[in-house]
């Protein structure tokens, strides 16, 4: 169900207007329904029972604390790949039993912090990392729980920038050599194997690349068991895909990603994790800007709003397509004209859409990307001196503020100019 809906011809995030929420923090910000949140959560929950599972939700989709805790009270665990993810996983109340370690370079002042805070599991992407980790934590004087990620050379065909699972990609080791490394960490003093992962990249829409990296997964369980290893969970990663295109495309439910788990490797007796992000933050998300002017060009009309690249740098970065809407309704009749839809940075590739048809639109009325709500506040920066982009959360009739837009006077505060100047 979609919890952004017209309602007598205003645009809601559930039961508030979009239009209030602009009145009060100024336009572009970001606006999460916390009832989407909630059932992309619970969707993944029913897809994994009745196996032992936990879903950690990637805390790089959406690390605002609210968007954390939101899940954190339905009992969901978290995947963060940096030290300041940790922070936040922790800061929004997630035990460290539930918070998974993932990334290719973690750092050993990383693995200190989390191994002292507490931590489920280490998803460990290569030997270096391995020998690293067993040293900080035997100095620390305890040993630390980890899965191997694998690489499954599997296409998950999707963007070139988000595969993950091939095996000239940086990420896992090459699952041939899984055996080799897990004998190396089975040996070493700092380390206790309780695991395999895998994730093979982000925005897939075809479950047939799961199921291949999943069912060389439950070949290696066995394979791994014969060695004497206790292999008691399993880690399959994120990557479920979500439709951006509303008109055009229907990825699979996370009902059906379940059923490919079950089949693969639910017989295993392992503890399944996962690490959705997108599913669960994407289509929980609008970014609403205005539009500042309309400027007709040579052949083609710009549609130029006051969100820009550094704000939502989806388009601009993979070419992805978000879905634009006015924020009030046009009559169903309304001539549709195509727009290039652009943001203020000095640079061509400030380019949100080209040829994108619009019902008319005139200077100062408010548009919504949809499906902004994974990989958009937090990929924003401050290019073009902008002030990072304010998010709102919504729940029912009530919405807050939950990270506000700098001050001019903050940003500039935070450069200091050294003596000899
Ligand atoms: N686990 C690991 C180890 C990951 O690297 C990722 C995403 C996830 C889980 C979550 O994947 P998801 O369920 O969200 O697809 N900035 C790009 C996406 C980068 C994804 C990176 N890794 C974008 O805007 O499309």
């Amino acid at each position: 169900m979609d919890h952004f809906l017209y309602r007598d011809g205003i645009l809601h995030a559930e039961d508030v207007a979009i239009p209030d929420i602009a009145a009060a923090v100024g336009t572009p910000f970001y606006v999460y329904s916390t009832a989407t949140l909630e059932r992309h959560y619970r969707l993944f929950e029913e897809a994994l029972a009745p196996l032992p599972h936990l879903v950690c939700f990637a805390v790089k989709s959406n690390g605002n604390l609210a968007v954390l805790k939101t899940l954190a009270r339905l009992g969901a665990g978290m995947d963060v790949v940096s030290g300041g993810e940790y922070l936040r996983a922790r800061a929004a109340g997630v035990p460290g039993d539930r918070i998974v370690f993932s990334g290719v370079g973690k750092t050993r002042a990383e693995m200190r912090q989390a191994l002292e805070g507490g931590i489920r599991q280490f998803n460990v992407e290569s030997e270096p990392e391995l020998l690293a980790l067993s040293e900080v934590a035997a100095g620390l004087g305890v040993t630390a729980p980890i899965a191997i990620r694998v690489n499954p050379d599997v296409d998950a065909r999707t963007h070139e920038k988000i595969a993950t699972g091939k095996k000239e990609n940086k990420f896992g080791i090459p699952i041939a050599r899984a055996r080799d490394v897990y004998a190396e960490a089975s040996r070493l003093p700092g380390i206790e194997v309780v695991g395999i992962d895998v994730h093979i990249g982000s925005q897939l829409t075809e479950l047939e690349p799961f199921e291949q990296a999943y069912t060389k997964v439950a070949e290696l369980t066995r394979a791994l068991r014969d060695d004497g290893h206790r292999i008691s969970r399993l880690d399959l990663g994120g990557g479920l895909g979500i439709p951006y295109e509303r008109s055009n495309s229907a990825p699979p439910l996370p009902v059906e990603y379940g059923a490919v788990i079950k089949r693969t490797v639910g017989d295993l007796g392992c503890e399944i994790e996962i690490e959705p992000g997108r599913l669960i933050s994407g289509n929980a998300g609008l970014l609403v800007a205005s539009v500042i002017y309309l400027k007709h060009g040579e052949g083609r009309d710009f549609l130029i709003l006051d969100a820009a690249m550094n704000d939502l740098v989806r388009p601009s970065m993979y070419g992805a397509h978000h879905d634009i809407v006015p924020v009030i309704e046009p009559a169903p009749a309304a001539e549709r004209r195509p727009y290039d839809i652009v943001g203020p940075v000095c640079e061509t590739g400030d380019t949100f859409a080209k040829d994108r048809p619009l019902p008319p639109v005139a200077a100062g009325d408010l548009v919504a990307f949809r499906s902004a709500g994974a990989y958009g506040a937090v990929m924003a920066s401050e290019y073009n001196a902008r002030p990072l982009v304010p998010e709102v959360l919504v729940a029912g009739d009530q919405f807050a503020v939950i990270r506000a837009r700098p001050t001019f006077e903050e940003m500039l505060n935070r450069d200091s100019i050294p003596s000899w100047l």
